[in-house]
């Protein structure tokens, strides 16, 4: 499975940064069918990142909409390939919130591609209405990254699907796995406009939102996801412990 930690503002001592890095290591190491993928803040994704060996991957939890020069305060995709960065969230809903539209989310994901770091592009509806309107937000969110592509860029792409009202809260509040399903197979369904034939069975989906050692197994079971991208679970090194080995 593909466990992304999403460190979000969470972890602010540098410290705390390197011993849960240092866990990762350990974790990815002992767990070699298990791909661990840390996001941490801008700040330490440099100093963990560069020159790392290990079998933990790096992600980046945003990336610039801009290339280098005169962009006060931007982290630009070559930036991060010249840290080794693996990975960049794109259009995480706590970006989305701050304005950023799927436009811009498409031309960041073009941007972290142009420089061979693998976009993992959030979707997500805020709420639910029983008319089943949320599924063409999710198209649509998808479908606005998705287009631009190149056929090689599209089938490199990772999605993470976060229904935004599950975020943040307890297992209790997770979307149950048999929705997870219904969602994954939905975006596959919505992916095979832009890859051919099979190709969508092979897109990596992860499931975000409340995800703890209480109900990883289970949402690993039975809903055809490929992973999961983890906030508040993923800072306290028992509880990130607790979910890799709930997975193995
Ligand atoms: P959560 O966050 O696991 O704390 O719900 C997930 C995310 O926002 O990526």
């Amino acid at each position: 499975m593909f466990i992304a930690a999403n460190w979000k503002a969470y972890v602010e001592d540098a410290e705390r940064a390197k011993k849960l890095a240092a866990l990762g290591k350990r974790l990815a190491g002992k767990c070699r069918k298990h791909e661990i993928v840390l996001a941490p803040a801008a700040l330490h994704l440099g100093m963990l990142a560069q020159g790392n060996k290990s079998k933990v991957k790096f992600a980046a939890q945003d990336v610039s909409l801009t290339t280098g020069g005169a962009h006060t305060g931007e982290v630009s995709a070559q930036m991060l390939e010249n840290m080794d960065v693996a990975y960049t969230l794109v259009g995480h809903s706590e970006r989305r919130a701050m304005g950023e539209t799927d436009i811009v989310v498409a031309e960041k994901a073009r941007h972290a591609l142009a420089h061979g770091v693998v976009p993992i592009v959030c979707v997500g509806e805020r709420e639910r209405d029983a008319g089943a309107e949320y599924l063409s937000l999710i198209r649509a969110q998808i479908s606005a990254v998705f287009a631009p592509l190149t056929p090689k860029e599209r089938l490199m792409t990772v999605i993470a699907y976060e229904p935004v009202w599950a975020i943040g809260k307890s297992a209790a509040d997770a979307l149950p796995s048999h929705e997870v399903m219904e969602m994954a197979l939905y975006i596959r369904k919505v992916l095979g406009d832009f890859l051919p034939g099979k190709a969508p069975a092979h897109t990596k989906i992860l499931y975000g939102g409340s995800v703890e050692p209480g109900n990883i197994r289970d949402l690993a079971a039975g809903s055809g996801i490929d992973g999961f991208l983890i906030g508040h679970a993923s800072v306290d090194s028992k509880t990130f412990s607790a979910l890799v080995k709930a997975l193995s």
